[in-house]
């Protein structure tokens, strides 16, 4: 991938970069047709990065499907999938990860506090080895976008993030891999999320401010359904991700929520300036 990549910066080509842990659905193949409109080359990444699940989290369970991922990237106009294993990947002696001092502590962080620095150590080994111009994540993790632009600027990669819109389900659900995990009958409560996400933007156009008015009405609507176990429901600062008691100033809303023994995530944009706010 090194070499590959080097010989395409020194024929003058640019190289968009999208990283994933593959079992690759359509949130995926919109960041790759994003980064396809961006450079000359489309470079992507499919690892299951052991750093950054804890112990009795999924990593042996998550979904993997090499053969479909890669016929997807191609259908999409990636031209070079990079696909280490883990001994490529952390050699045995490996020791040096990447920490960010405040962004993952908040959010998902609490309950997963090794996530941040498994991901951020990840992405920077990936940055170096590809060495792209410009890299895709998706809004849908929002914190780990957050964390990423800040390790860029921070470390000084020089290379341009490019976010892309989270990718729906026709009934509102946010596309993941683990959506694979779901049960049938588990998929009103996964529908909530969404849902409650949409109630709170509704309630902020109405004219309510008070974050903890709208957190407290989207706790109880994802109460309501079965199976559910709220990990956290936050209305935060775009940037720092600082909690934000009264919503004057476009924010972020973004939920953790377990459904059954799967884990979901989502989040939406509050209070755009196209709201009047
Ligand atoms: P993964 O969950 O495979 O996601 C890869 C990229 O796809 C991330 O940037 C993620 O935000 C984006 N993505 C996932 N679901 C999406 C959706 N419904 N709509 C739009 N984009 C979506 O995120 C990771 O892998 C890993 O943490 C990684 C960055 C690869 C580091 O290991």
């Amino acid at each position: 991938m090194r070499s590959h990549a080097g010989r395409c910066r020194r024929e003058g080509r640019t190289i968009a970069f999208v990283p994933t842990m593959g079992f690759l659905h359509e949130g995926h193949l919109s960041l790759m047709r994003a980064g396809r409109e961006r450079a000359d080359i489309l470079a992507a990444s499919i690892f299951v990065n052991p750093a950054q699940f804890a112990p009795g989290e999924d990593f042996e369970a998550y979904p993997r499907d090499m053969q479909r991922d890669l016929t997807m990237a191609r259908s999409v106009g990636v031209d070079v999938v990079f696909t280490p294993d883990n001994a490529m990947m952390y050699a045995a002696g490996f020791q040096t990860y990447v920490n960010l001092e405040k962004l993952p502590r908040g959010l998902c962080g609490t309950s997963r506090p090794i996530f941040f620095r498994g991901v951020a150590t990840v992405v920077a080994k990936l940055f170096n080895i590809v060495r792209p111009d410009i890299a895709v994540f998706g809004e849908k993790d929002f914190q780990q976008l957050v964390v990423i632009r800040r390790m860029v600027q921070d470390l000084n990669f020089g290379i341009e993030i490019v976010g892309g819109p989270t990718v729906r389900e026709a009934d509102g659900l946010a596309m993941s891999s683990r959506n694979a995990y779901l049960k049938p009958e588990q998929r009103p409560a996964a529908r909530s999320l969404h849902e409650a996400l949409r109630q709170s933007q509704d309630m902020v156009r109405e004219g309510e401010r008070r974050a903890d008015t709208i957190i407290a009405a989207a706790e109880r609507h994802i109460a309501a359904f079965a199976e559910t176990a709220i990990d956290y429901i936050a209305i935060v600062d775009p940037d720092t991700l600082e909690d934000m008691a009264v919503v004057d100033r476009p924010a972020r809303m973004a939920l953790a929520v377990k459904i059954g023994a799967t884990r979901l995530i989502d989040n939406i944009a509050l209070g755009l300036s196209s709201d009047g706010l």
